[in-house]
């Protein structure tokens, strides 16, 4: 989409996402969503100024009042704030005012921004006698009956205060309050207030003030307009106190900037814990004297700024979808979007995660969509901004080939994955290759994406094993690649042979088997013949290895290439062993099965007999030679004595081991 279309959608997106969210107090996305729209729509304006619209909405603030309370005109005008999204633009702020101040800048006062409702309270001769919300900064409404009926807002000042006093403040909805409100209303069938700000001013703006006064709405107070004329912001709160009215006791007093970027660091995970809700700080320079000076922007004043904490949710627009091969041939969809700003970085691209969400969500080429970060992960888009045009784009169709080999993509039952049915789709063989040498596995060190692609591109590998065949001769000819990394390659990949059976199954890239499951199947089967060897039930028994996973296991086990593997993997010199087992110890060459209730866990034996040299297998067959019963022993007992296999009791096992123990420890 070229630019002026662009901007022509977000301010019609914006526009009715204001409408929503002003007037109907029902917003359609969450507010870190709204502002990433409106900063886009910022930068755009700002580098092509002939796409100028006096009436685009990052012209205009706020909303316009609803129409069903009394207008009331506010002068001055009530000013919003510019916001800093990270240190670096703290810093701007406060070189912006020390230049205009002549000096340096601070001290400061930090206090936290409230996400609630702004409201002007007018006070004569101590009473209450004008309460209204702010609106679009020039006209709020008059809502004095309904803030009468919040607890917090004194109905009189007290003692001392002067004969007229205008305050702003913050009206806000508890977050427990705002938590038992939406299941109150998720019980009624009610839309949900998507914020506490929301909620606040749903709540606010009631025509039965009994039912504002339910809702157990608070109130800080936080600028002096009218009354005193204080030196400073500190004294400014001060004396709001000391009239009777709310003030936040939460504030910081900074000598510097350097002491404000602290307090932001320190306080973003500890605002989660105050029971407001809590969308940034706002830092104000302490002398108003010079705060006057300075005077303000057509929307906000020099001397404060909102520093906003890192939105962990953003809009952009999604310019194309990639999808990837992956070494189980799965197909992953990524997105690529237009940049944006998310959790202090600029993100570019995100899961998708399969197809069925891109179908469900109905997410298109070229709509805006939501995108997440939460935590250290990956950013993930969530849904679609909805706009007029976003029926007019074609319907996002899934790949139902491979991108890569062409080959058909097929998706079993039950799965939420489509995969490259091609067994040696070169896509795979990179993956798989990559995935090979990478710590988990067999931590081949040189055998990263650029080797990879190499000896791929040469034909030098067309089969994983082939690595294990390539001599340095072969590799000192690849470009970029000199006798001494070609040697050095070559003795990583013979000390690979010698990993232990955990990091080969890693390594064989078998689905759903990471590390854990590896080393637990590695301790449970003890060598590669005997996992090739087990049948479904004895490989669901190991712990962690559920149903699919066993299945994952049998087709590859059984398939043609892992058959190949298993095969030649020894061949190649691979003699994975657990790491525990012994081959010497007194238990070497036996195949042990334990059966009955045991004094110690089941698993603690298998290790230990494992550690002694034994192959452990959970039913007895003609491969058994050994049955160690415990109390209660059944079937399987029958079935030893009745192949004539050797059995023990749990004590006499236990004499063994120890034996073999204390041998093996002297
Ligand atoms: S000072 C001239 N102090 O944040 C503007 N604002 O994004 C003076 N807010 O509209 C605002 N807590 O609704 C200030 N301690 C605080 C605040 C606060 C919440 C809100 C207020 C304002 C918005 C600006």
């Amino acid at each position: 989409m070229d630019v002026a279309g662009r901007v022509a959608e977000l301010r019609d997106t914006l526009r009715r996402l204001a409408a929503a969210y002003y007037v109907e107090d029902q917003p359609e996305v969450p507010d870190a969503v709204y502002d990433s729209l409106m900063r886009e729509l910022l930068e755009l304006e700002e580098r092509h100024p002939e796409l100028y619209e006096p009436d685009s909405p990052t012209q205009r603030v706020g909303g316009a009042p609803r129409g069903d309370f009394r207008a009331v005109t506010h002068r001055p005008p009530l000013l919003s704030l510019a916001n800093a999204m990270d240190a670096e633009e703290l810093l701007a702020f406060d070189g912006r005012v020390a230049q205009a101040a002549g000096a340096p800048a601070g001290p400061y006062v930090v206090e936290p921004k409230i996400d609630g409702l702004t409201v002007v309270l007018h006070y004569e001769r101590g009473v209450l006698r004008l309460g209204a919300t702010r609106g679009d900064g020039q006209t709020g409404e008059d809502v004095t009956e309904n803030l009468r009926a919040i607890a917090d807002l004194p109905k009189r000042l007290g003692p001392g205060a002067p004969d007229r006093v205008e305050v702003r403040g913050e009206v806000y909805l508890p977050v427990s309050r705002f938590q038992e409100l939406n299941r109150q209303r998720a019980a009624e069938g009610k839309p949900l207030f998507q914020n506490p700000r929301n909620a606040a001013a749903g709540s606010l703006r009631q025509q039965d003030a009994g039912v504002t006064a339910s809702r157990g709405l608070g109130l800080y107070c936080y600028e002096l307009r009218l009354g005193a004329e204080p030196s400073r912001q500190s004294d400014a709160l001060e004396l709001l106190a000391q009239w009777g009215l709310p003030v936040n006791p939460l504030r910081w007093r900074c000598d510097t900037i350097t002491d404000v970027i602290a307090v932001t660091q320190e306080f973003a995970p500890r605002r989660d814990a105050l029971p407001y809700a809590v969308d940034g700080l706002v830092v104000k320079l302490d002398d108003l004297a010079i705060a006057r000076r300075l005077g303000a922007t057509q929307k906000a004043p020099r001397a404060q700024i909102a520093f906003k904490f890192p939105a962990d949710e953003a809009a952009t627009e999604l310019l194309a979808i990639e999808v990837q091969v992956g070494r189980t041939g799965a197909l992953t969809p990524t997105a690529v979007l237009a940049p944006v700003r998310l959790a202090g970085t600029t993100v570019q691209r995100a899961s998708l995660h399969n197809e069925d969400l891109i179908r469900d969500r109905d997410i298109r080429v070229g709509d805006t969509v939501r995108v997440r970060k939460a935590g250290e992960i990956i950013p993930e888009v969530i849904g679609v901004v909805q706009d007029d045009a976003h029926l007019l784009r074609p319907p996002y169709a899934f790949p139902t080939v491979c991108p890569v080999c062409g080959a058909e993509a097929v998706r079993r039952e039950g799965e939420a994955v489509r995969r490259c049915a091609n067994p040696s789709c070169p896509a795979k063989l990179r993956e798989w290759l990559l995935h090979l040498g990478s710590r988990a596995a067999l931590d081949i060190d040189g055998l990263g994406p650029y080797a990879v692609d190499m000896l791929l591109e040469r034909g030098l590998v067309r089969e994983p094993e082939d690595l294990f065949r390539l001599s340095a001769d072969d590799l000192a000819g690849l470009p970029r690649f000199g006798e001494k990394s070609a040697g050095k390659l070559v003795e990583e990949l013979a000390a690979a042979r010698g990993r232990p059976l955990a990091k080969v199954l890693v390594a064989l890239g078998i689905p759903h088997v990471g590390e854990r499951s590896a080393q637990a199947l590695a301790e449970r089967f003890g060598s590669l013949q005997a996992l090739g060897a087990a049948n479904g039930e004895e490989l669901a028994e190991v712990a962690g290895i559920g149903e699919t996973t066993a299945e994952e296991i049998l087709r590859f086990v059984e398939g043609p290439v892992g058959r190949r593997l298993l095969r030649t993997l020894p061949e190649l010199g691979f003699r994975p062993e657990a790491p525990t087992g012994t081959a010497a110890g007194p238990l070497a060459g036996e195949v042990v099965v334990f059966t009955g209730k045991l004094s110690q866990p089941r698993s603690e034996a298998q290790a230990l007999a494992r550690s002694l040299g034994a192959t452990v297998e959970s039913d007895v067959t003609r491969r058994t030679t050994l049955v160690v019963a415990g109390e209660d022993a059944g079937q399987k007992l029958d079935k030893a004595r009745s192949l004539a296999i050797k059995t023990l009791s749990e004590a006499e096992f236990g004499a063994i081991a120890g034996a073999g123990s204390r041998k093996g420890l002297t």
